[in-house]
Formats: structure tokens, C-alpha cells, sequence
């Protein structure tokens, strides 16, 4: 599938950006996958790198491909993050937390020197806000941010596995996918959100990212913010 092929190649050339004794922070979801998976091969070619997962899945992927896992406590400057994202915008505001895992991402990113955003072309977007934005919430405070949301003239979903139980995230808690339609001001709703009590985190990242690559065809586009 042409997608799949998008997501490989923007993760294959992020992977080629780290350099020895770089500490990593490693993305999840399925075109930060094939990052993990090409900076495996790198490290049994001889790069000496360490990683630190935004994920237990990519912490097992992680190990599967050889790459050695550091905590955050030990090492809380990262050199380089490498992840995907739901959406794209021209200044390389994100939203982020489809695969559930905002909350380690953000605190990842935030540490981070360097986040690289790699994607399909599918993710490039005039304006956020046409993905349902993802919010981590505590279980205890579900209704009153739900409601919060809605005066902010959102739509919130709580998120449900296949088999009709609440979806929690790494940390426990769940998630609402809040519709907005086209977000004007994303650092305002993002400030909004920020301040919310019940609210882990969300994903609207914002002025995190300075580079994406993005798959395009057979090519991998640079965008700058
Ligand atoms: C994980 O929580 C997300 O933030 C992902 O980075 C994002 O959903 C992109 O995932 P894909 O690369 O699978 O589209």
C-alpha cells in the first residue's frame, strides 16, 4: 500500500539523522515503527545509540531490533525524538495521540533537543482539527471535562476497545477523541486544555516540532517550521 510505503521511507531517512552516543527518544505508531526498526539495523551495523521508548509497545519493539533502553530518570535530556502524528500543520503544530501514547510523547518531546516528525502525505494539513483531537483524562473527572470540552464547542468520544471496555493508556487513565472541525487558534485551545484540572495532557503539540518528513510518492519532502 503506497501509505505504508510513505511511512517507511520518512522513517528510514529520520533514522539515518542520529548519530553515535545519541540518546533517542523513540515514537510510537505505525510510521515511527519503521524508524525503531531501521535504527535497529544501525545498531547491529555498528551505532552506538541508546533509546528511550514513548511507549511499552515501543519499548518491546525496541528490544526485539536490538536497541538498548535507558529511563528518563537517568538520562532526562534526550538528543534527538523521532515520531509521528495524526496532523500536520504548515508551522509543524502536531496533533498527536491516535495510538494513545500523548502523554509519554509530549514529556519526550519536551525533553528532547531535536523531534523529527515523520509521515505519510496523508498527515499534511492546511489546518488542524479535522483528526479528533486525543485528551487524557483521570477516570474521576470523565463528565466535568467532557462538559468542558463541549463549551469549548468540542464533540468528546470516550475511547473503547473492540470488546466495548474503556481503552487506557500507559499510565492508566483514559481517553476522550474530541472533535473540534477546523482548530483557528491551536495554541489557544491548547493553553485552554493545558489549564483544565482532570486533564493529564492532550494532544495538540505545539511549536515542538522543527522538522517533518513526510513521504511523498516515491520521495521524502523536508518541512522546516
Ligand atoms: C501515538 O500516540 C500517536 O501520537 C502517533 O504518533 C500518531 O497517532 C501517528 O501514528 P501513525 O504513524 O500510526 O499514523
Amino acid at each position: 500500500m503506497a501509505r505504508d510505503e510513505e511511512k517507511e521511507a520518512a522513517g528510514r531517512a529520520a533514522a539515518k539523522l542520529v548519530r553515535d552516543g545519541d540518546v533517542v527518544g523513540l515514537g510510537t505508531g505505525s510510521t515511527a515503527y519503521f524508524a525503531v526498526v531501521a535504527l535497529g539495523e544501525r545498531v547491529k551495523a555498528g551505532l552506538k545509540m541508546v533509546g528511550i521508548p514513548t511507549s511499552i509497545k515501543t519499548g518491546d519493539l525496541a528490544r526485539e531490533v536490538g536497541i538498548r533502553l535507558i529511563t528518563l530518570d537517568e538520562h532526562p535530556e534526550i538528543d534527538i525524538t523521532i515520531d509521528g502524528a495524526d496532523e500536520v500543520d504548515p508551522k509543524l503544530n502536531l496533533i498527536k495521540g491516535g495510538g494513545g501514547a500523548l502523554t509519554r510523547e509530549k514529556v519526550i518531546a519536551t525533553a528532547s533537543r531535536k523531534m523529527v516528525v515523520v509521515a505519510d502525505s496523508s498527515k499534511v494539513v492546511a489546518a488542524l482539527g479535522k483528526f479528533p483531537l486525543p485528551v487524557e483524562v483521570i477516570a474521576f473527572a470523565r463528565t466535568v471535562v467532557e462538559n468542558r470540552i463541549v463549551s469549548l464547542g468540542g464533540a468528546p468520544k470516550v475511547r473503547k476497545k473492540a470488546d466495548g471496555s474503556f481503552y487506557l493508556t500507559d499510565n492508566g487513565n483514559q481517553i476522550l477523541d474530541c472533535s473540534f472541525g477546523r482548530i483557528e487558534d491551536p495554541a489557544a485551545l491548547a493553553r485552554v486544555l493545558s489549564d483544565t484540572p482532570g486533564i493529564v495532557e492532550h494532544g495538540l503539540f505545539i511549536g515542538l516540532a522543527k522538522l517533518a518528513l513526510v513521504g511523498k510518492g516515491d520521495a521524502v519532502e523536508e518541512l522546516r517550521a
